[in-house]
């Protein structure tokens, strides 16, 4: 299932978990956390920050990196990758965190995790202890085949220590048959505005080798999601309701230009709030378009034969009305 869809949260449940500002935490270090061979194709600052890099398998990293990693046996990596999945899990919500396997098939394999990490002492207390409870769960689930091979290999367990890293907020993306476009699969945040900076950084980083364009699936209904999404310019839709996916009905296909890299950067950095120009206020009369209730699936499949007969069509807004409804801003072409 493509993991780039809020399973079962309503649009108004996403609430973050971290409390919203808090000075005294030191800005989120921005990482990336993949296979060596393409760590190594990534470059080592994202303006002016160093970009942490996490091989994940580490066979085959570098010195400098297998030994970050937590020795030779790379184990360090390992163990990101177990939080990053937790806090996935964490941030969607339910039982739907993506699988181990699709974060390896899918992530670590043909592409990297990018996004925001913290020391674990820099968490917010409610994050901290509620990624302590779901690795204490997890850890008691573990097969006595994969606690072996997790004992040989020097893979940490336990509570969260102070100076390991944490990911905070991810977004990954694969690169697909087409050049210059690559496929949007997750994206999370565990701490407010992170995840639109997590998206700039990971779009970034792509752009820089080339990509200009970003399909993504996404649920009408997920309105902190769509309002993240729309930071970086109108989502045209490519399928406005599409039988293709587990939550058929409220699921649409995008394409996203992808923003100037210079303008990443500083969306990266929380310098910059937004690549659009369109107004921020979701209550403003919109200039184009119409608002559509999320769940008007016969306007879905309408715009859908719309779109099928040539028209062009994109999402550029998204609100949730006072009685809690989310609605999105259509614009079409003709
Ligand atoms: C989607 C997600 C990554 C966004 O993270 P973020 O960028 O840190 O989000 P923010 O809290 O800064 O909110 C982004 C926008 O949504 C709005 N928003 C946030 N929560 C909202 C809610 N519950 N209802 C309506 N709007 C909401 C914010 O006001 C902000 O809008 P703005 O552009 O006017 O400022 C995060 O909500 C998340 O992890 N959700 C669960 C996983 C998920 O659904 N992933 C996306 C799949 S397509």
């Amino acid at each position: 299932m493509p993991h780039s869809s809020a399973p079962s949260a309503p649009a108004t449940s996403t609430a973050p978990l971290a409390p919203l500002a808090d000075g005294a935490r030191p800005d989120p270090t921005p990482f990336a956390l993949g296979h060596p061979t393409h760590l190594a194709r990534l470059p080592a600052r994202v303006g002016s920050a160093e970009l942490l890099k996490v091989p994940a398998p580490a066979v085959g990293a570098s010195a400098g990196e297998a030994e970050w990693a937590g020795g030779a046996g790379g184990a360090g990596g390992a163990r990101v990758a177990r939080l990053l999945n937790l806090g996935n899990a964490l941030a969607y919500g339910g039982e739907m965190g993506m699988p181990e396997w699709v974060m390896l098939d899918c992530g670590l394999l043909p592409t990297s995790f990018m996004g925001f990490c913290r020391r674990a002492a820099d968490l917010s207390t409610r994050t901290r202890a509620a990624l302590n409870e779901r690795l204490a769960r997890l850890e008691t689930t573990l097969s006595p085949s994969r606690l072996s091979a997790e004992e040989l290999l020097g893979v940490p367990r336990g509570p969260l220590r102070d100076e390991e890293w944490v990911p905070v907020a991810e977004f990954c993306a694969l690169p697909t048959l087409t050049p210059g476009q690559v496929m949007g699969y997750s994206l999370f945040s565990l701490e407010q505005g992170l995840g639109v900076r997590a998206k700039a950084l990971g779009l970034a980083l792509h752009a820089s080798l080339g990509a200009r364009a970003q399909l993504g699936v996404a649920q009408y209904s997920n309105t902190a999601a769509l309002r993240a999404h729309l930071r970086f310019g109108p989502l045209e839709l490519v399928d406005p309701l599409t039988p293709l996916h587990t939550r058929a009905g409220e699921t649409f296909i995008y394409r996203l230009a992808i923003p100037p890299e210079g303008a990443l950067i500083d969306m990266a950095a929380g310098s910059r709030l937004r690549y659009t120009s369109h107004d921020p206020s979701p209550y403003a009369a919109p200039e184009e378009g119409r608002w559509v209730r999320a769940d008007d699936v016969g306007a879905w499949g309408a715009l859908r034969a719309h779109v099928a007969a040539g028209a062009r069509a994109a999402l550029a807004g998204a609100r949730a009305t006072p009685l809690g409804d989310a609605e999105v801003l259509v614009v079409t072409d003709r």
